[in-house]
């Protein structure tokens, strides 16, 4: 595989830069979730039996140490299937909630740069009657004050602002948009499934009151997140059952999943600004290696408010299809969210590149295990395939 490619090629292919996808569970994780599959299975519901009494243990120890690295009550602690689940209850279950109580649907506002899994409960909820907003952020990606106050309307009782963008990696002021809901009662909700884990978040602090969080963004298992409820919010839950999670959302507790989330989230705030510094400065490495050897390279996004472990860039001249095919055997990485099912990107058409451009755009995110030979390599092989496509295109022009 490696000598078929006129590049030295230090590391294992495909190299590893699609973090923001998703994460390798970490071994520890791995461990600490292992007992809880076939010694310890019990359901953690059953507390009239030994196995359920020491399920149940585990689920509230979890959950102590989730709110811990939130530096919220447990009880405000919400266990789902992950961000998009927490996005629906939260979006949905609260405008519903609210619009019973006011006999009729108000006004929403999100940015149009968010995750499907918040536009599309959104729209979801536009056609049952709320009416929606979506704002453009400016060419950095980032929301104003002003756009958010201007937006507003005499109805509007809910405000979903992602933390950490999954595509370009901005980070939104959060909390001054925040405080501008908190002065007029507005509630706002915020998707932190880029941002938990990677920089530190305290909700209360920020005066969020709904926030979305999965465990696979952070070393942790697949199927699991959860939602952050400041007390005092309404939610209607989307199903029924059990009444687990104070009925909010029931279904029997996957214990070693929220047993694993817990510990992934642990790991993850031990070192949270080590790890980041050592991450920006390969991120920044692959930075410069890629402005020195692509001329006109374009950066999507602002640098200055931005998670450390993203890179998202556009190459100039070239074919965007031809681009990630020949990148496809020797960099995982993204040309957008891993759940945008092959359009062009919505948050970089959002932010003013043409579709041409948005496809012909990648997304690099770093790991823990991210080393600088992994960078090295990375820069080789991407001016290498750029350099062979941009050719490709000039050749098919004469
Ligand atoms: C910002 C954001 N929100 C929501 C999700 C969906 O999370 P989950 O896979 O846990 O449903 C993702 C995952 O890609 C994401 O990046």
């Amino acid at each position: 595989m490696r000598s078929s490619y006129p590049i030295n090629i230090q590391t294992a292919l495909p190299l590893q830069l699609d973090h923001q996808a998703t994460t390798p569970c970490d071994k520890e994780v791995l461990a600490s979730m292992s007992p809880y599959w076939d010694k310890y299975w019990g359901n953690a519901s059953s507390k009239q039996n030994k196995s359920g009494i020491t399920a149940a243990a585990a689920v509230s120890l979890a959950r102590e140490e989730l709110a811990s690295c939130l530096k919220v009550e447990p009880s405000r602690i919400i266990f789902t299937s992950g961000a998009t689940e927490s996005n629906n209850l939260a979006l949905i279950g609260h405008a519903r909630a609210v619009s019973q109580e006011l006999g009729k649907p108000g006004h929403i506002i999100t940015l149009e740069t968010e995750h499907h899994a918040v536009l599309d409960p959104l729209r979801q909820l536009r056609k049952e009657g709320f009416r929606l907003t979506e704002l453009r952020p400016d060419s950095n990606g980032i929301l104003t004050t002003d756009q958010l106050r201007n937006a507003l309307q005499d109805d509007t009782f809910l405000v979903s602002i992602m933390i950490a963008n999954n595509e370009i990696g901005v980070i939104q002021p959060i909390k001054d948009l925040a405080s501008i809901c908190r002065e007029k009662g507005i509630t706002f909700h915020s998707d932190a499934a880029q941002a938990f884990g990677h920089i530190d978040l305290d909700p209360f602090e920020m005066g969020i009151d709904l926030m979305s969080i999965n465990a696979h963004k952070l070393y942790g298992p697949k199927g699991i997140g959860a939602l952050f409820i400041n007390p005092g919010l309404k939610i209607m839950p989307l199903q029924w059952g059990g009444g687990q999670e104070q009925g909010i959302r029931p279904g029997t507790l996957p214990v070693p999943l929220i047993v694993g989330f817990a510990k992934a989230a642990k790991i993850a705030m031990k070192d949270i600004s080590a790890r980041q510094k050592k991450i920006k400065v390969l991120r920044n490495e692959l930075l410069k290696g890629l402005e020195e050897r692509i001329p006109k390279l374009l950066i999507n996004g602002t640098l200055e408010r931005r998670l450390p472990q993203n890179l998202n860039i556009t190459l100039p001249d070239t074919l965007g299809s031809q681009l990630h095919k020949n990148l496809r055997p020797l960099i995982s990485c993204s040309s957008g969210s891993a759940c945008s099912l092959g359009e062009p990107s919505h948050v970089l058409k959002s932010i003013g590149r043409s579709t041409a451009q948005a496809e012909a755009s990648i997304r690099l995110s770093l790991g823990k295990e991210t080393n600088s030979e992994t960078i090295k390599d990375a820069i080789n092989i991407i001016e290498y395939i750029f350099l062979k496509v941009k050719r490709n295109k000039e050749e098919s022009k004469i």
